[in-house]
């Protein structure tokens, strides 16, 4: 079973997104899938809910102290646990990064976007420099089609020292419309996205 944060402190990155998104990619691999939702907020658990767990289910567990043993009370017989990451740099976000095999970051392409995750990156090489083995990657999440942004953006990240995927998503309103019910872009006929999402499951896959 591999735990695998999404994680930003700013809110709109697209954590949410991505995490109901990648979690049916996984499960149309095989893979048994359980979204934990840590954000207070509880989005992910609204999503859930429009649909009764029916999508892949969701647990609310958002008590940051508590979260390793929570996690571990129901994390039996799952592939992936995938916790959505809460906003700020909680008390949430680092029982998250502890918990934590992978961390992805959904950060957009965009220079605001990528300085916010600073501190973010701090905290998880504080975790890796004390022998942990995390692995962290930035995910590039809603690209504008047709700009070179994204390969820019490559540049700019990679100064942070830690890798990016290759795969990313771009801005596309399929990704919105089909949160609103519950549903991920599995559920449209967008196979554009649909494809960035079962790359970006790929990648997540091949890590060992
Ligand atoms: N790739 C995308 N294309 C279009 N809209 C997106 C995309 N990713 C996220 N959104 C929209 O942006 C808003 C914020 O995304 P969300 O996943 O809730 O971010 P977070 O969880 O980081 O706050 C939502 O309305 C969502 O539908
Ligand atoms: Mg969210």
């Amino acid at each position: 079973m591999k735990i695998v944060s999404i994680l930003n402190q700013k809110g709109g990155s697209g954590k949410t997104t991505l995490t109901t998104n990648l979690a049916f990619a996984l499960s149309l691999q095989k893979q048994k899938v359980l979204i934990v939702d840590s954000d207070p907020q509880g989005s992910a658990s609204d999503w859930g809910n429009e649909t009764g767990g029916e999508i892949v289910p969701v647990v609310g567990l958002n008590r940051p102290k508590s979260l390793p043993k929570d996690i571990e009370a129901v994390s039996n017989g799952y592939d992936y646990v995938l916790i959505d990451g809460a906003p700020q740099l909680s008390d949430q976000m680092s029982s998250a990064i502890r918990v934590s095999d992978i961390v992805l970051i959904p950060v957009q392409p965009s220079p605001y976007d990528i300085w916010a995750a600073a501190s973010l990156v701090d905290a998880i090489k504080q975790r890796q420099e004390l022998g942990s083995e995390l692995k962290a990657f930035f995910v590039i999440s809603r690209a504008i089609t047709n700009t070179n942004l994204a390969g820019e953006v490559k540049g700019a990240l990679s100064e942070y020292g830690l890798p990016s995927f290759t795969s990313s998503t771009t801005q596309k309103i399929s990704y919105s419309s089909s949160a609103a019910a519950g549903k991920t872009v599995f559920q449209t006929n967008d196979k554009k996205a649909q494809s960035e999402v079962e790359s970006i499951a790929k990648e997540l896959m091949e890590l060992k």
